[in-house]
Order: C-alpha cells, then structure tokens, then sequence
C-alpha cells in the first residue's frame, strides 16, 4: 500500500511516521505538512529531520495549510507546548536534514497521489484536517477514488481533550473537518474513543531504550516527553493517538467501527464537537466508520515492537 501521511508533527505524529517507516506493506511515498501542535513551518522541518534520523530523507515532504480555513493566521497555545515541547519533538534537537522541501503544495500533492494510485493509496491525516479539505476541494472525484481515508480527531462517545466536547484537532478547523465529513467520502474517523485507550509508559519503550544509536535515542527521548506530559491531570502515559490512525488503515480488523454520517458543530460552545449529522442520519448510506473499539494491549505491543524492530535495523 502506497501512503501519505499528514501531519502537524509533534511526538506522537513523530511516532506515526516510524510506525510508517516501520510497517512492512506499507510504502511511505510522502508526508504533507499541516500546522497544529506546532507551526506549518515547523511541522515541515520537524517531518524532514525525522526522515533524514531514520533513514528515509528521500522521502519527499510538501508544505500545507499555515491556519484553518476561518482564520488568519496561527500560533500554538500553552496546551500544544505542555504535550510536546517548544519544537513539537519533545524540545529534543535532530540534526537539520539537507533534503529539499518538496515544490508541489500540500493539497495538490494529495491529489496528485490520488490521480495516480487510486485505490492503492491511502491517506492519514493526524493533524487539523485543512490539507484533506483542500484536497477533496481541489479534485473530489480523485480523492473519492483513494483506497483509504483514515484521521486522528474527533470524540463521538467520550468527552474532548481540548473542551468538554471537542478533540484538538477538529477544534483547530472544524469548518474544514465539516467540509471533510460533509463530503460523503469514505473516511475512517480514529478519535479519542479509542485513542484514550492505547497508552504508551516507560515499560513500553524499554525495549527501545536497550538499542544504542542516534535514531533510538532521539524517540526514547520523544516518547519520555510524551508520556510525562500528555496527561492534563499528571497522570503518566501517553494516548498513542496518531500511530492508531494509521493502524485503521493498514489493519481495520482490529477495530469495532460504526457507520454514521459525520459533521462538526461550528458554532457555539459545542464548536469542534463531531455528532450525526441530522440531516443526513437516516441515509442508508454511511459514509464515516467510527472506530469506537480496538484491541489495545496487542495494538501497543505491536506498535512497540514494530518501532524497536526499526531501530534495531539502523
Ligand atoms: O487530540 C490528539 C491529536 O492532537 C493528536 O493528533 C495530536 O498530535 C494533536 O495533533
Ligand atoms: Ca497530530
């Protein structure tokens, strides 16, 4: 499977692309840089650094959405810097990578994907969902032909991270997460649901900690960060939120999905909340599958595992 990831790169969109680089299958054939736990700018540099420490700096990486589509422009707050450090990587410094940055914007490099692989590529967003809307904006019948659409973001059965009633991710563009699930495209939505149940702890990693190069020493690094600081109450281990999303789509048997049509609430205290979309509620045709269960012990032993096996390869 072909696979673009796109990312607002911080620790845990960090973990996703290893997972990536670390699938068997799957072929990371670009990653599209989005703001959001830090700026486009450094979401971009921190995905080309990341590459280049593991091994793939060939992989090419495009520049996306600088602020949400209501917006002018965007900064991190406190609640981002708390999560994952002042850079996004867990205040962890790579060596600065030498690829060039991709010439192709974002959006279009999505569709040009699309256009080209159809049904053998997915993508998986982790970050705010604006490059995805561009995308379906700029060519709805190429991304409608894409193998899998899968996304970090969102709450449906459990409250939000970021207010009562909405995820981070959707609550930094819900007018593009609306456009997203009011397109009728097939997407996986990968929310708090089930991301609050696969944690990450210091057990975890020790296996990583065991291999002695740049690469593990710079994730354990990130993941310490992570676990310590992802908690709002304190409370150590952190949810593996983004690596889950791409679980879905390499391996959707280990969830329990729902079908339901999706939309955003934009106004409002509920703005950035993911509900049934009432208008279309009673369409027999479901166009979002909710993850609402997953095996979580096995996906963190996997995930785990998979990760040191990378590192271990050098
Ligand atoms: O709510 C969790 C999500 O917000 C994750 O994607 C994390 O990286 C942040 O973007
Ligand atoms: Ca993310």
């Amino acid at each position: 499977m072909k696979l673009i990831l796109d990312l607002d790169t911080g620790i845990d969109d960090a973990l996703a692309l290893a997972y990536a680089l670390a699938l068997p299958d799957v072929e990371l054939i670009g990653v599209t840089a989005v703001f959001g736990n830090v700026t486009r700018e450094r979401s971009v540099e921190n995905n080309r650094n990341l590459l280049a420490l593991l091994g793939a700096a060939g992989v090419p990486v495009a520049s996306g959405a600088a602020h949400a589509w209501a917006a002018e422009s965007y900064q991190p707050g406190e609640f981002k810097y708390r999560i994952h450090g002042g850079n996004g990587i867990g205040n962890v410094a790579l060596p600065a990578s030498t690829a060039p940055v991709c010439g192709t914007p974002a959006a279009e490099f999505i569709v040009e994907a699309a256009r080209r692989f159809g049904g053998g590529l997915a993508v998986v967003a982790t970050g705010p969902l604006t490059n995805l809307a561009d995308a379906i904006r700029l060519d709805r019948a190429a991304m409608a032909s894409v193998g899998a659409i899968s996304i970090m973001g969102g709450a449906l059965t459990v409250p939000g991270n970021r207010t009562p009633f909405a995820e981070a991710n959707i609550c930094d563009d819900p007018e593009a997460a609306k456009y997203v699930f009011e397109s009728g495209l097939p997407v996986t939505m990968v929310g708090l649901d089930v991301t609050m149940q696969t944690k990450i702890l210091e057990k975890d990693i020790a296996r990583w900690r065991a291999i002695d190069t740049p690469a593990a020493a710079a994730l354990v690094a990130m993941a310490e960060y992570y676990y310590k600081n992802e908690s709002e109450d304190g409370t150590l281990g952190g949810a593996i939120h983004d690596p889950l999303a791409l679980e879905a789509a390499v391996n959707p048997a280990a969830f329990s999905m729902l079908p339901v049509n999706l939309t955003v609430v934009t106004e409002g205290p509920g703005r950035g909340r993911t509900v049934g979309d009432m208008e279309r509620l009673c369409d027999a045709e479901k166009s979002a599958r909710v993850a609402v269960g997953v095996g979580a012990a096995a996906f963190v032993e996997k995930f785990c595992g998979a990760i040191a096996d990378l590192l271990a390869r050098g």
